[in-house]
């Protein structure tokens, strides 16, 4: 079969983690996607920037809008990030023009997911993010495929790399909360702007697509009651541990049936205090853990790497591997392997 060809937008932490993953691994790609992966065109902001990887055998488009225009690309992955702007027309034009569409991109998810996977799907292409909730962990796949045959009753837990370093090392140094959050940068967990990280606004989104998948709803990321680390303080810290707690930033998503008799999605991230026994309380670092409660599977937990290059760039490849083996000859995608738009409850308020 050709060869999958794939243009690259962002080559920064994330971007540059898929090129070496995929060159790094390319035969054992090639064996389980069925088809050679090739990168054919990358671009970002400054063309001269030294990004640890090498670049110079790839087109160079000083446009990433460009990509979406070109016969020889038949995936374009969006690893720039920011919820509208470059990212948000890059994504429609791409769907339009006929390519698969992979993104890191939970912002861009969160609010504007189903439009793009109705465009998707309309085209029948494929719209795929398992590196936009909780990085290197396969929760979309796992919830999706794994835990398909459940009804799903509460889905919860860290979905922010960036605030659990923070919190997790506040815990054991006692750092203070400036330095933390500088160390987490450094190491290419945060946000651009790391606002989104500490004020909770990232897993917020996060939490807005798990939701989505896990009941049926549609993404709702305005009505996420959401809470950050911001204020938490070494102190607070201390104190929870004299009363046989830690501090962890969670995201919680579950269906309550109202007074009223209707059923209703409640969603929330908040610092939560969670005692010393829990799975979770013993998630350090950019760690994230997901425990999804089915009515028959039980509860289930899925941990990893919430954040970083490596475990980012696995997920964004796994994407990929996907449409390589569901592409036909005519490009064609068959599931289309986006949000199961037809499935959706359009109906349960918030
Ligand atoms: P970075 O800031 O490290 O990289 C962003 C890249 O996009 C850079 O290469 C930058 O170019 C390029 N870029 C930014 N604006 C433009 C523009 N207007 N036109 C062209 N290129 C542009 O971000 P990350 O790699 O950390 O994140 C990328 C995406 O992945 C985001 O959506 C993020 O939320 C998501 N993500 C990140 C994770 C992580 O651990 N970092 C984990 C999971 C998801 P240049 O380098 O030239 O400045
Ligand atoms: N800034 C994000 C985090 C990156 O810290 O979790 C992964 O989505």
């Amino acid at each position: 079969p050709a060869p999958l060809r794939i243009a690259l937008a962002g080559l920064g932490t994330v971007g540059a983690g898929v090129i070496r993953l995929i060159e790094t691994n390319r035969e054992l790609l090639a064996r389980r996607a069925g088809r050679e992966i090739e990168i054919v065109a990358v671009s970002a902001r400054d063309r001269s920037k030294d990004r640890g990887v090498d670049i110079s055998r790839y087109d160079w488009e000083d446009d990433m809008g460009a990509m979406a225009n070109r016969d020889d690309v038949d995936v374009v992955v969006e690893l720039v990030g920011g919820s509208d702007g470059p990212a948000l027309t890059l994504a429609r034009n791409a769907i339009a023009n006929g390519k698969s569409f992979v993104t890191a991109n939970k912002a861009m998810i969160a609010h504007h997911g189903l439009g793009l996977a109705q465009e998707a799907e309309g085209a029948g292409h494929a719209l795929k993010f398992e590196a936009a909730v909780a990085g290197g962990i396969p929760i979309v796949k796992g919830l999706r495929e794994g835990a398909a045959a459940n009804a799903i009753e509460r889905v919860y837990g860290i979905l922010n790399g960036t605030s659990n370093y923070i919190l997790s090392t506040m815990e054991d140094t006692g750092a203070d909360f400036a330095d933390v959050l500088g160390e987490a940068q450094a190491m290419g967990y945060a946000e651009a702007d790391p606002t989104f990280d500490i004020d909770g606004i990232d897993a917020a989104h996060k939490l807005s697509i798990l939701a989505s998948i896990a009941f049926g709803t549609e993404l709702d990321f305005a009505n996420v009651s959401t809470d950050g680390v911001r204020r938490i303080l070494a102190a607070d810290i201390a104190q929870a541990a004299s009363l046989g707690y830690v501090i962890r930033l969670l995201g919680m998503a579950n269906v309550e049936e109202a007074d009223d008799g209707t059923t209703r999605l409640f969603q929330r991230v908040h610092p939560y205090l969670v005692p010393k026994n829990h799975p979770l309380a013993h998630v350090d670092g950019p760690t994230n853990a997901v425990v999804a409660e089915g009515n028959f599977s039980g509860m289930l937990l899925f941990q990893g790497a919430g954040a970083g290059d490596g475990p980012t760039a696995s997920a964004v490849v796994a994407d990929i591997i996907d449409i390589a083996r569901y592409w036909d000859s005519e490009g064609e995608i068959d599931p289309p392997f986006s949000i199961p738009v037809a499935e959706l409850d359009k109906t349960m308020p918030a």
